[in-house]
């Protein structure tokens, strides 16, 4: 064990079908953790479908088709932004500059987090975008949808790089943290694709219809669905390697951190530190810590030699900025650009 006796106190943030979205304030210090609530945001009109978090926002996605800010520093709310023309089925922060959403009604959306402005709308998928993950180099996404498609985005140009017809209807996709693989989700099946050939190395199956995954590392996810366990997968070994009964009916979102004082992973029998009772029914989850909120990966694990052009671009520059209609990759050896201070005007009405 690593040992840091930092005093650490991070957020818990569910959403609800009651519209409320639920922030809890969990003290980490102490063997029991606790939970002390510290906010209820009913922002929305209807139930809530998806929650992220970067350092300074909490942000929700509705079926009431808007996404609702909550400034964490202030502790206010931040209005709403209003582009989608259906329910936002899936919320992902890339650092702390750019949020992306992706609705039913096929768009996806990269909005800057500096003025909250829309950067880009992509008509992404022919009928609901289901799920995306942004590749922790910042250069493309991944996204699947109602439209049995696995499609590749560039984001410096905000245009398609690859589809792929997968022939069935995914609801999940997520990048490894080192982003030389991703998993896609279909029902009850983990699809472990290699970022080289795009194409599925491994399957592992859930007992049940799954319903949230979250990698613990490069090799470890947690995966969680229509039962009351989770279950751990070694992707690397193709095993599930432990299993966990974690709530008394089905399981609706896991998500995971990383804290200085529990850095070991623990295979065996995690213990539960804390529970809270809202009431409500959860839809979804999102931990918020204050100052530690992992910054975009500086390398890249992806090798360099393989065939794809996508491949070679992905190891050549390691960040990208993504502005108004174009997205200048950045070279590290580049001075970086002073920031600005302050976080810009909320709400696009
Ligand atoms: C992930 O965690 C497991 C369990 O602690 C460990 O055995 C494994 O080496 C880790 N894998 C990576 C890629 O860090
Ligand atoms: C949560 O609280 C409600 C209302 O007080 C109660 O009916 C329910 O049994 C509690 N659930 C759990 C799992 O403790
Ligand atoms: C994305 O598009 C830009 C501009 O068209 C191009 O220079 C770049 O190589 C592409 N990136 C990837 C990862 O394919």
């Amino acid at each position: 064990m690593c040992s840091d006796s930092m005093a650490a106190v991070l957020g818990l943030i569910a959403g609800s079908y009651e519209q409320v979205t639920f922030g809890y304030r969990v003290k980490t210090d102490e063997p029991e953790w606790t939970a002390k609530a510290e906010f209820t945001h009913h922002a929305h009109t209807a139930s809530i479908s998806a929650a992220a978090a970067s350092e300074r926002f909490v942000v929700t996605g509705s079926k009431d088709e808007t996404i609702q800010l909550y400034d964490m520093k202030k502790k206010i709310e931040h209005g709403a932004l209003l582009h989608h023309d259906g329910t936002i089925s899936c919320l992902e922060f890339y650092g702390t500059s750019h949020l992306l959403s992706g609705g039913e009604d096929g768009l996806i959306c990269v909005w800057g987090t500096k003025k909250w402005d829309c950067l880009k709308s992509i008509k992404a998928h022919h009928g609901h975008v289901t799920s995306l993950s942004v590749h922790p180099s910042g250069k493309i996404a991944l996204s699947v949808g109602t439209d049995k498609t696995l499609r590749t985005w560039n984001l410096t140009n905000g245009r398609s790089a690859f589809i792929k017809n997968i022939k069935q209807n995914a609801h999940i996709v997520r990048w490894s943290p080192d982003g030389d693989k991703y998993v896609v989700v279909v029902k009850d099946e983990v699809n472990i694709y290699d970022l080289e050939t795009a194409s599925v190395t491994a399957t592992m199956k859930n007992p049940k219809r799954i319903s949230s995954v979250k990698f613990l590392n490069n090799s470890i996810l947690a995966v969680a669905g229509d039962d009351e366990n989770v279950r751990f997968c070694d992707l690397g070994k193709e095993k599930w390697v432990c299993e966990f009964k974690a709530h008394e009916n089905r399981v609706k979102a896991v998500d995971s951190f990383e804290m200085e004082d529990h850095c070991v992973l623990e295979l065996e029998s995690p213990t539960l530190l804390m529970e809270v009772n809202t009431t409500a029914r959860l839809t979804c989850l999102a931990v918020w810590k204050p100052s530690s909120v992992q910054p975009p990966a500086e390398e890249l694990a992806a090798p360099t030699t393989t065939p794809q052009e996508l491949i070679q671009e992905l190891s050549k520059t390691k960040r990208v900025r993504i502005a108004a209609e174009e997205v200048i990759l950045e070279d590290e050896s580049k001075p970086k650009k002073k920031k600005k201070k302050g976080v810009g005007k909320k709400t696009t009405e």
